[in-house]
């Protein structure tokens, strides 16, 4: 693809898309893909609401923020307060974040026990779709009631892949989940693509695995692909995104690829 000044150019400007970057692996580049996606989208002027519904609050710390941000995503899960209200500004000029918290594990046994909970996260952002370009949804590494309330409100799914032995392991059970959300509760939703992560082109074993991945999963795989890189598994020690602790490296170039294959496919 060629190079252009805008890293999104290709996007239009109306309402909101909604991604859920999701993978029950956990380690597979989710929280990094999600955090670094909203970051470059931002970047690109667009209005970006990353939300964070994993437990581990890895983005919302990743982003700058504390896992003792209050109020949180798990107040808007539980009824008690105003999506808008627990919506904080990032350090980054367009991206906000709805943060999680540690309790929000709470949400995995009290949602299924609320009839109609899957759409509480779908109900609480339509509102919100004329105020971002982009909403983002960094998924817990499980096929739960958190990633299910994040499909429904969703879109897309973007699911990071790792180019590792056993990268497709799982993948059927993902596909099937989203098939099943499809049908039963968010017709809209579909598949933007598999993301390749933590790459290492030195070794055969990636490259058999990328060939394997593209092989099965013919046209659904983004060209990007994200190199293992040092740069961006130091980044959230720093609190930012790999754009903004190094925006030469090779992890945030290729994030910017990313994010304008996503912005094109939309
Ligand atoms: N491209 C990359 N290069 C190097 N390290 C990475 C890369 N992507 C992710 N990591 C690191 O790998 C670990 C798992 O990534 P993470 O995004 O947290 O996965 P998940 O959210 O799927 O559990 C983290 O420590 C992260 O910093
Ligand atoms: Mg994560």
């Amino acid at each position: 693809m060629e190079e252009t000044p805008n890293p999104v150019s290709g996007a239009t400007p109306e309402r909101a898309t909604i991604f859920a970057v999701a993978n029950q692996k956990g380690g597979v580049g989710k929280t990094t893909t999600a955090v670094n996606l909203a970051a470059c989208v931002a970047e690109a002027g667009y209005a970006t609401l990353l939300v964070d519904i994993d437990p581990q609050a890895n983005a919302t710390v990743g982003l700058g923020l504390t896992k003792q941000e209050d109020p949180n995503v798990y107040d808007v899960l539980s009824g008690d307060v105003e999506i808008k209200a627990a919506i904080k500004a990032s350090a980054i000029p367009n991206l906000s974040v709805l943060p999680s918290t540690p309790e929000l594990a709470g949400a995995n046994v009290e949602l299924p026990r609320v009839a109609g909970s899957e759409t509480i996260l779908h109900d609480a952002l339509e509102p919100l779709r004329d105020e971002y370009r982009f909403i983002i949804f960094d998924c817990p590494p499980s096929l739960g009631p958190l990633t299910v309330n994040a499909m429904v409100a969703a879109d897309r799914v973007i699911v990071p892949v790792q180019t590792e032995y056993f990268a497709l392991e799982g993948l059927a059970d993902l596909l099937d989940t989203v098939g099943l959300i499809q049908r039963e509760l968010n017709p809209r939703l579909s598949i933007a693509g598999l993301v390749l992560t933590m790459h290492d082109g030195r070794t055969r074993l990636a490259e058999d695995v990328e060939a394997e991945v593209r092989k099965h999963f013919p046209g659904l795989i983004f060209d990007a692909v994200i190199p293992r890189n040092v740069r961006v598994a130091e980044a959230p020690s720093f609190g930012v995104p790999v754009i903004h602790h190094d925006p030469h490296c090779a992890g945030s170039g290729a994030y910017f690829e990313l994010a304008k294959e996503v912005a094109l496919r939309g």
